[in-house]
Order: C-alpha cells, then sequence, then structure tokens
C-alpha cells in the first residue's frame, strides 16, 4: 500500500553522487544517523536502531531485553512466523496465545501462558490494529514481563495517544515491500532504555566496538551479527517518513466511510478495535457469525472484483502452517535448538488455539488505498453493499 514517487529517486541519487554508501566509516551523521533521529522523534522515543528486517528488528530487541535459553516468549497465534521465529534465534521458545475478536492477543489467554520461564510478551499489532496495550501492560508489570511491541504492520499506529512501539518496553518495525512504509526490505527496533539500546546497537553490528560511537557505549561489548542498513535504504525510509502520517490519516478516511455505509449492510459487525483513532486504517475486518456466510461474501467480491480476503488463508500469519515450531525445529543445529535448551517439554498440536481459528475463520477484510480517488471508494462500497444484501 506504499506510496513512492520521484523523492525517493532524488534521495537515492543523492547518497550515489556522495559515493558514501555504508552507514559508517564516515558515515556517522549520514542518512541513517538522520533517519534513526527522525523516526525516533515521529514513534515519541529515545532511541531507534534501523536494520535490516522487521526479523531484525525483533532479535535485536530480544538481545536487548536479555533474553535466551530457558526463557520462554508468549507470541500471538495469529502473526506472521517471523514473530515466532524471533525468540528461537536468541535461544528461547515461543509460546502461543490465543487472538480475540480483535485479532490481536487475547489478555486472559495470555496469563494462562504465564509461567515461571516466562520473560517477553509481544503484542502484534495485527494489520494496522493495535493491541490492547493497557491490559498488556498490566498483565507484564503484574508478573515482571518485557512488552516487546511487534508494530511491523502497523509503522505510526498509536494506542492511548501514543505511538506503537512507543508503549512497550521496545518496539520493532518492517519496512519491507508489504507494509506501510517501505525501502524494499528494513526495520527498526526503538525504546526509551539506554540498556536495550545499547545492547541492540551492539548485537545488529559485530563491529560495533570499532566505531566512533563506541567510548560513549556503558554496555560491554559482546559478539554481535550484522543487521546493517545502508545508507540509499535509510535515505528512502527519510522519504517515507514525511509521507506516513498523509497516508495514515487518508486511510483512516476511508475506512471510516466504509463503516458509515457498511453499517447494516449485511449478516456482520466489525470485529472490535481497541484503539480507534490509532488504527492505521490498513484493513477492515468483517466478523460474521459463521465461516459459510463469510466464505460467500468473498465469492461475491470476488466475482464483483473487489479485493477481500479472510486471515484464516493467510497461510505464513496462522499458527497451524508454522510447521518449524509446531515441529520443534528451532535450529539448524541440535545444540542450538531452543527446544534442546530447555529443561520442560513444551507441546503444540494444530488445535491448541480454537478461539483463534475460530475468529479468523469468520473474518473477512477488505482494503483500503491511500490514493484512491473518492469516486473509486464510492463505487467499492456500492459493490460491497450490493454482495452483503444477497448474502
Ligand atoms: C507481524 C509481523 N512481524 C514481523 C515481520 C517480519 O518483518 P520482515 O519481513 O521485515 O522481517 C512481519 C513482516 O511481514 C510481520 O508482518
Amino acid at each position: 500500500m506504499y506510496i513512492i514517487d520521484k523523492e525517493e529517486v532524488d534521495a537515492v541519487q543523492r547518497v550515489i553522487e556522495s559515493k558514501q554508501l555504508f552507514r559508517y566509516r564516515g558515515g556517522e551523521g549520514g542518512e541513517t544517523d538522520h533517519f534513526e533521529k527522525e523516526w525516533a522523534e515521529k514513534i515519541g522515543v529515545t532511541y531507534a536502531v534501523a536494520v535490516t528486517s522487521g526479523t531484525a528488528a525483533l532479535i535485536s530487541g530480544l538481545v536487548g531485553m536479555g533474553i535466551g535459553p530457558g526463557d520462554e516468549v508468549i507470541v500471538p497465534a495469529y502473526t506472521f512466523m517471523a514473530t515466532a521465529l524471533a525468540p528461537l534465534a536468541v535461544g528461547a521458545v515461543p509460546i502461543l496465545s490465543e487472538v480475540d475478536e480483535s485479532l490481536t492477543l487475547d489478555p486472559e489467554d495470555v496469563e494462562r501462558k504465564i509461567t515461571p520461564r516466562t520473560k517477553v510478551i509481544i503484542p502484534v499489532h495485527m494489520v494496522g490494529l493495535p493491541s490492547n496495550m493497557d491490559a498488556m501492560m498490566e498483565i507484564a508489570a503484574k508478573h515482571d514481563l518485557q512488552v516487546l511491541e511487534d508494530a511491523c504492520q502497523a509503522d505510526g499506529g498509536a494506542y492511548g495517544g501514543k505511538r506503537l512501539g512507543a508503549i512497550g518496553h521496545a518496539g520493532a518495525f518492517s519496512f519491507n515491500h508489504f507494509k506501510i512504509i517501505t525501502c524494499g526490505e528494513g526495520g527498526a527496533l526503538v525504546t526509551d532504555d539506554r540498556e536495550i539500546y545499547e545492547r541492540a546497537l551492539i548485537f545488529h553490528d559485530g563491529g560495533c566496538s570499532f566505531r566512533d560511537h563506541a567510548p560513549s557505549m556503558q554496555t560491554p561489548f559482546f559478539a554481535g551479527w550484522n543487521f546493517r542498513i545502508n545508507e540509499i535504504l535509510s535515505a528512502i525510509l527519510r522519504v517515507q517518513t514525511t509521507r506516513l502520517d498523509g497516508m495514515l490519516e487518508a486511510m483512516l478516511t476511508e475506512k471510516r466511510t466504509m463503516i458509515a455505509a457498511l453499517n447494516d449492510a449485511g449478516p456482520f459487525t466489525f470485529n472490535p478495535i481497541h484503539d480507534v483513532e490509532g488504527d492505521c486504517g490498513t484493513t477492515l475486518a468483517l466478523l460474521f457469525d459463521d465461516e459459510p456466510t463469510m466464505r460467500r461474501f468473498l465469492a461475491g467480491c470476488d466475482e464483483a472484483e473487489v479485493r477481500a480476503d479472510t486471515p484464516i488463508d493467510s497461510g505464513r500469519h496462522v499458527y497451524t502452517n508454522w510447521d518449524v515450531v509446531l515441529n520443534q525445529r528451532g535450529s539448524h543445529n541440535p545444540a542450538f535448538d531452543a527446544y534442546n535448551l530447555t529443561d520442560v517439554e513444551v507441546e503444540y498440536s494444530q488445535d491448541m488455539c480454537p478461539r483463534t481459528l475460530d475468529v479468523l475463520s469468520r473474518t473477512a477484510y477488505l482494503y483500503t488505498d491511500p490514493a484512491r480517488p473518492r469516486e473509486e471508494l464510492d463505487r467499492l462500497i456500492e459493490t460491497v453493499q450490493r454482495v452483503a444484501e444477497q448474502l
């Protein structure tokens, strides 16, 4: 859904002409440093680390929080699989929790899944919908846990007047091709916590101890990886960041128009939203009483050439399709495998989150478009109204 144009071309040209494509080696103060500052400001946090993907941001966040073997991390059963793979990358085990009708973590189930080994909750703001962050932060405080927000599908969204990613102890963003803003592949970790920031900074750059900022670091260095972003991608992201609020406003306006027009249009309600002001507005979720009616709605939309789909068919986003997790193949090497590093037996099964499967199979998605002319939206709404009336 991203918008990309001449401004990004100019930004890329500027970097290429500067011949400075690497963020360090004299690149300090360059595009990436500026992007990190601008993104931290946009989200309302002290620190941002730009990385190569949302997955890298999640892994860096967990490293920042000191998570490792023996730890459990609660993730929703409905999210892109990377949310569940990130704990495995640091040697911890993902524990799957139900989502409710809001399509985000069900707080009651999260509490049920907490054990003495639980260290982190990862609420995922799926399809731009804010999770119930009051409940998440309350549960975390009660059980002394950390919260890593997965805002990969919710760049710029908010909850309770704060941007998503700024409410938990840290937040992860993705800027891959499918996200609200993009540089093709990219990500960012944000936090107000100096220790999380420094640990993530060290981990994302194996050469961290040789950089200009090394003397100012308070955290002892440890072996890191390479999740460094480059100056071309950061230059694109700086332009994309300036587009973000306008896009969110346009999408939310479309979504509100659709909600007003489709209220009482057919046998569905709207999935509840934890903060209608902070919703990114990318997706309108319609909740049906049963799957056959939802499927008839999709068939009608398909015939009328309206883009619509259902989360139950979204493959890699539904836990039943996460084979490497369900089969507990947590690493390329058994000695590194988180499932061999915990002293308890972890159990997964295809039917372990029945509420999630029920909600996903009764939900249909319609999509907004920040660049769509109003007449086109009106035509789409009329078509959907006709489809819904015939159900
Ligand atoms: C909810 C969620 N978490 C994490 C990721 C991982 O992001 P990336 O693909 O940038 O690694 C994605 C990306 O699709 C996502 O949708």
